[in-house]
């Protein structure tokens, strides 16, 4: 157990000489004292409401080509892109701490990226290789995949593009092929990140039709066209490649109630687990969703997140033990069931030593 300071500051009754206002207080306005529950470390442990624990967590690593690479993702300290002998390792490692689920995102090279993302539809490709791999070796963690175009596209997009527009239909019967083909590679959890309309139903006829029922869908319910993605597109390279934006199939960042309609929708499709998407500036729209469908229900604390933290850690301004612990906490206290989290490793290895 942790040894957790108790500062005489903390012991109630501090300054209760006079009340606010300079009144006499009365004694049923002293009688209420929220700070008793405060007063000791017992105590708040006892009346403590949520706990991060490791079953929350899930880890999102980036998968590239090649042997032994450990490549920096410079717009993400601490994070890498793994050759899947490394990543095996890597998952490896995150099972034992008890880690139950990672997510895997591949980097796709640059001469295998087209304007229809063919290489989703690959069933050799890099994800699903890193799938075989990782469910011959660590069979006892589930492996997430993204189901989307974009790190497949040689424009940057989720979806197949034409004269500037995002094609949703033909865009969705890709998706239904490439998450047969993940689920196929081993994929416990397709998560279709792309935000087509119809992609959840489409997905699961797919997986039903091929008698792969059990295979879970998390979908990306309410995700935002959000600034906050920009050190993942560089992890899987798209950023450069990118053309516009995403704001015709991802969600407008001043909107409610149209994720209660998306979650509405993939419920009704056949969604297994909903999700909210970046984390800790829609703690609101997670709140709503878990309270409005009592769904498994999870955030993602997504890269731009991790990398501003990261940065104030670095030059010193916020302390990098308490604040990861905080901010993944905040995620549980608004209802989430789990947290997708690039601190995945680290927070598990906090909790394993308090
Ligand atoms: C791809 C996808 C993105 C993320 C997860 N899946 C990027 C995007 O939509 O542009 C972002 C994750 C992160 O920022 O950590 N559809």
């Amino acid at each position: 157990m942790a040894k957790r300071e108790e500062s005489p500051i903390g012991i109630a009754g501090g300054s209760s000489s006079g009340s606010p206002g300079g009144q006499r207080g009365s004694a049923t306005r002293r009688a209420v004292r929220p700070r008793r529950n405060r007063r000791s470390d017992w105590a708040r442990r006892l009346v403590c409401e949520n706990v991060l624990s490791t079953n929350d967590l899930i880890w999102p690593l980036f998968v590239v080509a090649g042997k032994g690479v450990r490549e920096p993702v410079a717009s993400m300290p601490g994070v890498v892109r793994y050759s899947i002998d490394e990543a095996v390792k890597a998952v490896s490692e995150a099972a034992g701490l008890g880690i139950p689920a990672v997510a895997l995102f591949p980097y796709t090279e640059p001469a295998l990226r087209d304007e229809r993302g063919s290489e989703a539809l690959n069933s050799g490709n890099l994800v699903c290789q890193a799938c075989r791999a990782v469910k011959d070796t660590v069979p006892e963690v589930g492996i997430v995949t993204d189901v989307a175009l974009d790190p497949y596209t040689s424009h940057g997009h989720d979806g197949l593009l034409e004269d500037g527009r995002i094609l949703n239909d033909e865009t969705v019967e890709i998706l239904a092929e490439q998450a047969l083909i993940q689920a196929r590679a081993g994929s416990d959890i397709i998560a279709p990140s792309d935000m087509m309309d119809g992609r959840v139903a489409a997905i699961r006829e797919a997986l039903e039709d091929a008698g792969l029922t059990d295979t879970q869908i998390m979908a990306y319910t309410a995700k935002y066209a959000s600034a906050f993605y920009g050190p993942f597109r560089d992890a899987v390279g798209s950023s450069g490649t990118l053309t516009g934006d995403k704001r015709t199939y991802q969600m407008d960042y001043g909107n409610t109630d149209e994720a209660i309609r998306e979650a509405e929708l993939d419920i009704a499709e056949g969604a297994d687990m909903i999700m909210v998407k970046p984390g800790m500036p829609y703690l609101d729209i997670l709140g709503r969703l878990k309270e409005s469908f009592g769904m498994p229900t999870f955030a993602y604390q997504v890269s731009g997140e991790y990398s501003m933290l990261c940065a104030a850690f670095e030059r010193g301004w916020l302390d990098r033990d308490k604040c990861v612990m905080e901010a993944l906490t905040s995620f549980k206290r608004a209802g989430a069931d789990g947290v997708l989290t690039y601190f995945a490793v680290e927070a598990a290895k906090k909790i394993n030593d308090a």
